[in-house]
Formats: C-alpha cells, sequence, structure tokens
C-alpha cells in the first residue's frame, strides 16, 4: 500500500514523459542519403514498415484480352474515351474498374443496369472523367510518375472515395472570438502529421498549377521586390512540407541537404520529382475535380461546397513510392495512352448575375407561394455556377417606426434565406445584407417598399 502511493505518481510522471515524447520503441534503421556529416540520413521504423507492406501490394492484373474483332465504339452506344478497344479489352477494363473502385457495389455503382448506356448516375459521369484523368497523368507527367504510371487502383484501392483527400477548411469565425488570426495553427491535424503549423496547407498550395510558385521561405533579393510569400505564408509551406513527408513515410533530408533548404544544388533528385508532383497535383485539381462540382452530390462535398481533390497522399499513402513502386499501368495500356480528346472540362459559365425580386404583404413576414419559381430560379443559377453566393437584401418602408420596420425587413430576408436552405444550399454562400429603407412613399401603399432582392453573383 505504502510501496503504491510513494511510486504512484513517479510512475504516472514516467509515462507521462514517454506518451509526450512521441518516441518510437528501438531499435530503428537508418540509411545515408547524402555526403556524412550533412545528416542527409532516412530513419526507417523496420515494424511500421513490415506493417505497411502488405497495405500496398497491387492486385493481380486479368490476363489481357485479345485485341481482334470489332472496335467497342461500332458495338456500344455511348463510349467516348475507351472507343479503340476490342470488346473483349473493354469488357476486361470494365471488370478491373468495377474492382478497383466499387467491388461491393458491382457494375450497378456506376451503370443503370437497364441501359448500360446512359449517363444518369453521377458516378459514371465522374469515372469517365477519371478514364481521362488518369490517362493525362500517365502521358503528360512522366516527370513525376515516370514509367510507373498509375492506375484507378493508386487513389482508390478497392473504395468508392479515396481514403486521403481534401477539401477546403472552414474559415475562422473572427467575430466569435478575441482569439485574434489562429492562421489554422494549433488545430493538431494528419494533413500536417499533427504539427501546430496551418492545417489546410492545400488550398493555398495545390489546388492549381499557379499557387506552386508561392512555396518559398526565404527571398533572393534583400529587399521586398517580387518576393512572394509573406512571413506567415512561411507556416503554409512548413504545413505543406509536413504533408509531403509524412505522405511518402520520409523525412525532409529525403529531399533536402537541411543545411539550406532553398538550395537545389545541395538537394536529391527525389525534390526534382517532388517539385513536378506538386504541379502535377495543382493541374489535376484544377483541370478535373473542381469543374466536377456540378456533377457530385452536396453530401460528397466539403463544408465549404468544393469537391474533394488529390494530394500527395493520395496516391502515396505512406509509401515513397505508390504501391512500392508497383507498376500496374503497364498492364493497361489504354491508361497509357494520350488523351485523346480531352474535352474542356465541362466549364460552367459564371452565370450573368441574376436578380430576383420578391415582395410581401403589408406587415407579413411570409413567402407566398406563387414565389417558388422565382426561388427556384435563383437555387438553379447558384447550383449552376458553384463560386456564386446568393447576396438578400430586405427593404422597408419609410412609415411607421424604424425598428419595427427593420426588424419586419429582417424576418423577410430570413424567410428567403430559409427557403434557399431548404432547397439544398449551404449557409455559406448566402450574404445577409443591412435592411435599407426606401426612398418616399410615407404611406407604404407602395409594393416595392416591400420586398426582398436576392442578387446571385
Ligand atoms: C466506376 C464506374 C464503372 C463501373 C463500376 C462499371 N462501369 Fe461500365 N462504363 C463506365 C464508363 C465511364 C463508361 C463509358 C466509357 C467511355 O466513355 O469510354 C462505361 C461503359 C460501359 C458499357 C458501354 C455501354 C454503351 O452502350 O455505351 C458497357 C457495356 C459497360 N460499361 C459494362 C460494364 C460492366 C459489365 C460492368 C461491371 C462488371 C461495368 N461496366 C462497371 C463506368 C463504369
Ligand atoms: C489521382 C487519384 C485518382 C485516380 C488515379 C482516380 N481517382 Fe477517382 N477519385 C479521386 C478523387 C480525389 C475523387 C473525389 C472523391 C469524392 O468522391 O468525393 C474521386 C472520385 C471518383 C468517383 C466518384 C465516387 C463517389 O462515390 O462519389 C468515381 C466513380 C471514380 N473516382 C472513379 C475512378 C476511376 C474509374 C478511375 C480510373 C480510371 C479513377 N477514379 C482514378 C481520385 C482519383
Ligand atoms: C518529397 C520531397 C520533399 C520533402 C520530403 C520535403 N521537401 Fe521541402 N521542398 C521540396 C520542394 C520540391 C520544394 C520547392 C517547392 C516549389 O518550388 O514548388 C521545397 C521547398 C522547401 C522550402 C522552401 C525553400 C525556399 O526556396 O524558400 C523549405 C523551407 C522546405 N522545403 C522545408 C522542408 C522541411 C522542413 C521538410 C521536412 C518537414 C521538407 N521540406 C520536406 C521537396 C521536399
Ligand atoms: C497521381 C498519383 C501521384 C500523386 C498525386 C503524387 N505522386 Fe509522387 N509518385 C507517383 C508515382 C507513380 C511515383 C513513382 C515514379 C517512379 O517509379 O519513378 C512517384 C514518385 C515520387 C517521388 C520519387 C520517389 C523516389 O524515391 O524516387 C517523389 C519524391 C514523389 N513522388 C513526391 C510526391 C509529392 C511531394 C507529391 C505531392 C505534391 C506527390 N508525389 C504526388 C505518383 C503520385
Amino acid at each position: 500500500m505504502i510501496f503504491n502511493r510513494r511510486w504512484f505518481p513517479l510512475a504516472g510522471a514516467l509515462a507521462l514523459v514517454l506518451g509526450l515524447s512521441a518516441c518510437e520503441r528501438p531499435p530503428v534503421d537508418s540509411v545515408q542519403s547524402g555526403y556524412r556529416g550533412t545528416g542527409m540520413v532516412q530513419v526507417y521504423n523496420p515494424r511500421t514498415v513490415v506493417q505497411q507492406i502488405p497495405n500496398n501490394q497491387p492486385p493481380e492484373s486479368a490476363p489481357p484480352a485479345a485485341d481482334a474483332g470489332p472496335r467497342a465504339r461500332d458495338i456500344f452506344k455511348n463510349v467516348q474515351v475507351l472507343g479503340d478497344l476490342s470488346v473483349g479489352a473493354f469488357t476486361r477494363h470494365m471488370a478491373a474498374i468495377t474492382a478497383w473502385v466499387s467491388p461491393a457495389e458491382g457494375c450497378a455503382y456506376c451503370h443503370n443496369l437497364a441501359e448500360m448506356s446512359d449517363d444518369s448516375k453521377y458516378t459514371k459521369v465522374v469515372a469517365r472523367r477519371m478514364l481521362q484523368m488518369t490517362q493525362d497523368i500517365n502521358a503528360n507527367w512522366k516527370t513525376h510518375v515516370a514509367g510507373t504510371g498509375v492506375t484507378c487502383y493508386t487513389c482508390h484501392r478497392g473504395l468508392n472515395v479515396p481514403a486521403q483527400i481534401w477539401t477546403q477548411a472552414v474559415p475562422q469565425d473572427k467575430r466569435s472570438d478575441f482569439i485574434g488570426n489562429l492562421n489554422q495553427s494549433n488545430a493538431p491535424a494528419k494533413s500536417v502529421a499533427y504539427a501546430s503549423l496551418p492545417n489546410d496547407p492545400f488550398t493555398s498550395y495545390l489546388a492549381n498549377k499557379g499557387l506552386a510558385r508561392t512555396i518559398k521561405v526565404g527571398a533572393d533579393t534583400a529587399l521586398p521586390t517580387g518576393h512572394v510569400a509573406s512571413l506567415q505564408a512561411t507556416e503554409g509551406t512548413y504545413g505543406l512540407m509536413m504533408h509531403m513527408s509524412d505522405s511518402l513515410g520520409v523525412n525532409c533530408t529525403y529531399c533536402h541537404n537541411t543545411r539550406n533548404f532553398g538550395a537545389w544544388d545541395e538537394s536529391t533528385p527525389k525534390r526534382t520529382t517532388a517539385w513536378h508532383g506538386i504541379r502535377m497535383v495543382g493541374g489535376l485539381n484544377e483541370t478535373y475535380l473542381d469543374p466536377l462540382a456540378p456533377v457530385f452530390p452536396a453530401h460528397r462535398k466539403g463544408p465549404m461546397g468544393d469537391v474533394a481533390k488529390v494530394n500527395c497522399a493520395t496516391c502515396h499513402q505512406g509509401a515513397y513510392k505508390p504501391l512500392y513502386g508497383a507498376a500496374m499501368a503497364k498492364d493497361y495500356p489504354e491508361l497509357l495512352k494520350t488523351v485523346a480528346a480531352v474535352q474542356a472540362p465541362p466549364t460552367v459559365a459564371a452565370a450573368d448575375p441574376l436578380r430576383a425580386v420578391l415582395y410581401f404583404d403589408v406587415g407579413s413576414p411570409a413567402l407566398k407561394t406563387d414565389q417558388a419559381v422565382e426561388l427556384d430560379r435563383v437555387v438553379a443559377s447558384l447550383k449552376q455556377a458553384p463560386t456564386t453566393q446568393a447576396v438578400i437584401s430586405g427593404y422597408h418602408s419609410a412609415s411607421g417606426t424604424l425598428a419595427q420596420n427593420q426588424d419586419l425587413a429582417k424576418r423577410r430576408a430570413f424567410a428567403v434565406r430559409d427557403a434557399l436552405s431548404a432547397r439544398g444550399i449551404e449557409p455559406a454562400r448566402v450574404v445577409l445584407e443591412k435592411p435599407q429603407q426606401t426612398e418616399a412613399n410615407l404611406a407604404g401603399e407602395d409594393p416595392s417598399a416591400r420586398r426582398v432582392e436576392v442578387t446571385v453573383k
């Protein structure tokens, strides 16, 4: 008893130290990758590696199908990407993508089984675009994927939605506290390997190809002449680097000599592969994933209404090369072809600003049934152009007490907001403006004094 009481705090403290140190149990292996003394060494925990190997084995490829006979495009009705294949090879490909993406659901995951040519399921529309994306990666990003290439399995691994994806983080609501700008830090997340760094480096660096140029911390010049990254953005760069290291299961020294992170002449060739990878990922998100926003249902999108996108972990999943470099793609030559006709992504022209005006009865905040048509028009426009917002402004007359009038205008605006949200528009896309007083018309008879305007822009 006495023994317990005396040793308990000590044992507790020891457990705490061990727990907080995040140390891994020795022994670990180290592999030197640079000159001695430069610290360019990779540290592996052999037990983690042993666990990972079985998770990164590609499935067996089916034997190739004969290339004889009529082409798929001549036999089937709606084959746009894989039309050159023989019917046998086409069917083999359908069986393969079923195993890679929807083994539990089967063909019905993408197809209306009563009419295979119909495109009514969004998954089929997405899958066709994914076929083109995979071809694009293999044909045009050899600087990154080399001859190894990728298949749907590289990302999907038998799951409908790849295990590692990202969507835009919800911005901090700076009105709700006095903490100031958190810059997305101090919220430990897997995305940055639980470091207290901005946990969404993806929106800033991987959403499109052009953003890569801001991945920098050191200026080339003494004065801020053309240096693109702010001091604050530096944290984001480190956040991205944590993500890259974690996705590949490596240390910083896999790519850098930590004596000078920026210097290319002291970096390993892997950094060059990574440099192309960053641009590839931005390009894929920009060209293929984001433009699919109107196709994906709301429950697949992130809290900000954007489509789930690719980062380094989507393919790598903890391995320095996805599937430890297994070259699966060579067994599916149709995925190595240049994208024959990558149709321009289904660009949705940002519709002209649309304005709807809803009139209310005197003293009433209730929407009228005949306003449904007008609301549906607003909703259709919002859904068509996913980057737009609905700005709601309520107007009230100048007669009566100001406070009452403003309150009524506000309740009318809320009624419109609620009607939009009931039609599936996320709250983040609705902006409420302050109630405004209409000019003149003191009697309050003119119905235009009792209106709510919705502008989609
Ligand atoms: C992950 C989605 C997906 C799955 C699962 C899938 N398919 Fe397909 N299927 C497609 C796409 C996309 C096309 C159009 C390809 C193109 O445009 O080149 C297609 C086209 C077809 C067509 C041509 C239909 C026509 O007349 O135009 C047939 C037949 C077909 N698939 C059979 C199958 C069978 C059989 C299975 C199950 C073993 C299956 N598919 C599973 C996505 C899928
Ligand atoms: C570079 C990684 C990557 C590759 C390669 C890839 N996908 Fe995807 N796929 C994604 C991402 C990211 C999403 C979006 C996740 C979501 O559904 O929200 C997605 C979504 C899908 C969906 C929609 C799933 C759903 O339930 O919403 C289908 C179907 C699909 N992919 C099929 C394919 C097919 C078929 C291939 C191969 C021709 C393929 N993908 C190759 C990354 C990839
Ligand atoms: C897989 C390779 C890879 C790994 C691992 C990696 N980096 Fe990087 N790093 C790069 C590339 C590529 C760039 C240049 C990005 C660009 O220009 O698009 C870069 C840029 C940087 C920069 C900016 C240098 C400048 O020019 O201002 C810093 C700092 C940096 N990395 C730090 C780190 C740290 C710290 C780690 C470990 C947590 C790390 N990196 C891990 C590839 C890597
Ligand atoms: C579309 C899938 C895909 C994505 C996304 C992807 N990679 Fe890769 N990456 C590959 C493939 C495939 C290889 C293997 C190429 C080879 O065999 O040489 C590879 C190889 C690499 C290598 C070389 C490893 C070595 O030891 O030679 C580095 C470094 C790398 N990737 C970094 C990244 C970084 C950083 C990102 C995110 C910015 C990224 N990758 C995103 C598919 C991908």
